[in-house]
């Protein structure tokens, strides 16, 4: 994985036919993903229950772009080899999971995945200023995690801050929760260059009817990139 702050949109699975991973996957591969991100939750850290390695080890083989994999459980530790084995390239835990965060992105980057670090929408950017050279990824939460769909709450602010705190480092800013046209202009004027997007991907399409991902995925980038032309 090269890196590079172009814009990337990466659906959600979360939105996807949970009865259908592996179509769905090539479907939104198909009509432009960039990347595929894959929620994590434990019914604990958040209050709700997805899926765990074995589920992603068999999504694995579907996706030929970059698997994501966005933790919402605690503790993340004892997890980080069975997530690397299942083949995540990215792996972001949350910095409220627990109390030793600069553990855990050394040791995702120690099992050779790229390290993710997220933020919940009260945590402040300040939080990570002493984890910049471990992290590859800040995921800036625009949602409460837990569930798709939820309105968007403005952390430009937030991620004007990180970008800034940045500078040259290799670290992308991830937007996740309430991304869609009309939200991902300001999040990407402010400095973010990954949106992940669930609903806004994918309302109207399914494995029969792909198209109108695409649609979807188009709508967002066009928007985004709108914003960097403007600015
Ligand atoms: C929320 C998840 C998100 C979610 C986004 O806890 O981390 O990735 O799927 O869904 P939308 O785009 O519908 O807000
Ligand atoms: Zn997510």
């Amino acid at each position: 994985m090269s890196f590079d702050r172009t814009i990337k949109i990466a659906p959600s699975i979360l939105s996807a036919d949970f009865a259908n991973f592996g179509a769905e996957i090539q479907a939104i591969e198909a009509q432009g993903a960039d990347w595929v991100h894959v929620d994590v939750m434990d019914g604990h850290f958040v209050p709700n229950l997805t899926f765990g390695p074995p589920a992603l080890k068999a999504f694995r083989p579907h996706v030929k772009t970059v698997m994501d994999v966005h933790l919402m459980i605690a503790p993340v530790d004892p997890y980080i080899d069975a997530y690397a084995e299942a083949g995540a390239d990215i792996l972001t835990a949350h910095l409220e999971a627990g109390p030793h965060i600069h553990r855990t992105l050394q040791a995702i980057r120690g099992a050779g995945m790229k390290a993710g670090v997220a933020l919940n929408p009260g945590t402040p950017a300040d939080a990570v200023a002493h984890l910049l050279d471990l992290t590859d990824l800040i995921c800036v939460m625009t949602v409460n995690p837990g569930f798709g769909g939820q309105k968007f709450l403005d952390m430009t602010a937030k991620i004007a801050r990180l970008r800034a705190m940045i500078g040259d480092r290799p670290v992308h800013i991830e937007i996740d929760g309430g991304v869609d046209p009309n939200t991902a202009p300001q999040v990407v004027a402010a400095g973010a260059d990954v949106l992940v997007a669930g609903s806004a991907v994918f309302r109207g399409g399914s494995v029969s009817d792909p198209a109108p991902y695409g649609t979807n995925i188009r709508a967002i980038r066009d928007a985004a990139q709108g914003a960097l032309q403007a600015a």
